[in-house]
């Protein structure tokens, strides 16, 4: 695992981006897993930015995101597939047929996981996958748990993430209760991983990810058994590890 140290979020931002770029000019047709929340906002802003100044082409690209609410329809401003359009997919000249995300309007989980497990393994592959890390360990919403659970699956959300979520909604019944999500397996079969981790608050549950037992009590743990993880970090997230 390598760490790259940050000044802070905007240069995590612009370290992330750059990784994330030069994925796309070493292998234009590549497969990019793709994280939504608070964190990687600042990257998909810099990759913008750069694919404006004719830096960056996303026309053979092919995005596979981790995961979507359940029961929120892709035109409610709180559904990822709003989200990614609005901060990337609408902004650069990616072919919206090749991004995907599961369809939180399935109602049927079954049906739903199965659909999005048969697109991963279609697309034949993630090159790179991009993380944001939860205050509970979490990745995409493998949330904490006594077993890794391999493919995409529905999850009840814990009241933890429930809590963190509330900060987007009107009213707390709002916030959804359940998402689908990309399994531990799939990610880990990523050819590389890069996870962005920003602010103090992050501090405590990154130490204890990446340098503390590997447990399904901290899903992100399990990254420390994949062989190519770059985790892209500002000083406040760092912090514990300087202690
Ligand atoms: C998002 C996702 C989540 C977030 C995590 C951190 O697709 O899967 O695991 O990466 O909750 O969220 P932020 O970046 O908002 O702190």
């Amino acid at each position: 695992m390598k760490i790259v140290r940050a000044k802070d979020y905007k240069d995590m931002s612009r370290k992330a981006a750059n990784i994330i770029s030069a994925q796309i000019i070493m292998k234009a047709n590549c497969v990019l897993g793709l994280a939504t929340g608070s964190t990687p906002i600042g990257a998909y802003e810099q990759l913008v930015e750069w694919y404006n100044k004719g830096d960056l082409d996303f026309s053979e690209v092919t995005t596979i995101n981790l995961d979507e609410y359940k029961g929120i329809s892709r035109d409610n401003d709180q559904s990822y597939y709003y989200f990614m359009n609005e901060k990337l997919f609408d902004r650069v000249n990616i072919n919206k047929k090749n991004t995907y995300l599961p369809d939180g309007m399935e109602p049927d989980s079954e049906i739903a996981c199965r659909k999005y497990n048969d697109i991963i393994h279609s697309i034949g592959g993630v090159d790179l996958q991009l993380l944001g890390l939860g205050h509970n360990g979490h990745i995409g919403f493998n949330e904490p748990g006594i077993a890794f659970e391999k493919e995409t699956h529905c999850v009840n959300l814990s009241s933890r993430t429930i809590k963190a979520n509330m900060r987007f909604f009107a009213d707390e019944k709002d916030v959804p209760r359940q998402a689908y999500t990309m399994g531990i397996k799939t990610i880990m079969s990523a050819h590389k991983i890069l996870v962005v981790v920003s602010g103090e608050d992050k501090a405590e549950i990154l130490k204890n990810a990446f340098f503390g037992p590997i447990t399904p009590s901290v899903p992100a743990s399990v990254l420390q058994l994949h062989n190519d993880v770059t985790v892209v970090a500002d000083e406040a997230a760092l912090k514990e590890l300087d202690a």
